[in-house]
């Protein structure tokens, strides 16, 4: 399973990847707002230039003409970027012109099987299903991926899941059963996973154990 970190956060991103763990990331419009960058573009290619990977970067227009604009524009800050592009039928349109010139593309805002299938049918690299949001509305979330995993399946659809809106870390470990491709994890998710207390007090048992012995 590939870990993509959720953020802007070049501080943040550094240190997931000096953890090693770290295969990509993912940015949306309010993950950029909060770092206030001056230049985005040159905030995505400091970006790329620390991940060795895909990174994920979405386009603010609403209409197909605008979105392919953006993408081919963003796609050439790097050969790593992936344009990011709303679940809409101007989101379908956009996917199949950017595929078409071998741009690839991470269709986002999914909230639906069907959405996430026309995604992969316009040949999207990935999809984006947001299981936090849904949860947030008492809809299952985890549901929604296993759907969309299913039907992938079905069909053998190269398209990749990227299970987004992660907020604690079982979607990750639910995601991993379900066999998700991709979990992408805001940063300080990313530190819990790899928490336990019984490590810690164990770590702090050996350590007493050996001073004792000094
Ligand atoms: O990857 C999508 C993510 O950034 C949205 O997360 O917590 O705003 O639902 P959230």
């Amino acid at each position: 399973m590939k870990i993509f970190l959720d953020t802007a956060n070049i501080g943040d991103i550094k240190k997931g990847v000096a953890w090693g763990i770290v295969d990509g990331v993912t940015t949306n419009p309010t993950l950029i707002s909060r770092e206030g960058f001056k230049d985005y573009k040159s905030a995505l290619k400091e970006i790329c230039d620390i991940v060795k990977g895909p990174v994920s970067a979405e386009v603010i227009s609403t209409d197909s003409e605008g979105m392919i604009k953006e993408g081919k524009d963003l796609s050439k800050i790097d050969e790593n970027i992936v344009i990011k592009i709303p679940a809409t039928l101007e989101g379908l349109k956009a996917v199949k012109q950017l595929t078409n010139e071998n741009i690839k593309t991470n269709v986002t805002l999914i909230f639906s099987p069907s959405q996430a299938l026309l995604a992969a049918k316009a040949g999207a690299t990935y999809v984006s299903p947001f299981v936090g949001r849904l949860d947030d509305i008492s809809s299952g979330g985890m549901e929604l991926i296993e759907k969309i995993v299913a039907i992938f399946d079905n069909y053998l659809i190269d398209t990749k899941v990227i299970v987004a809106s992660i907020r604690h870390p079982l979607h990750f470990v639910e995601s991993a059963l379900i066999g998700a491709e991709v979990a992408t994890i805001p940063f300080p998710v990313l530190g819990k996973l790899m928490k336990h207390p019984l490590t810690d007090i164990g770590i702090e048992r050996f350590l007493n154990d050996w001073k004792k012995n000094q």
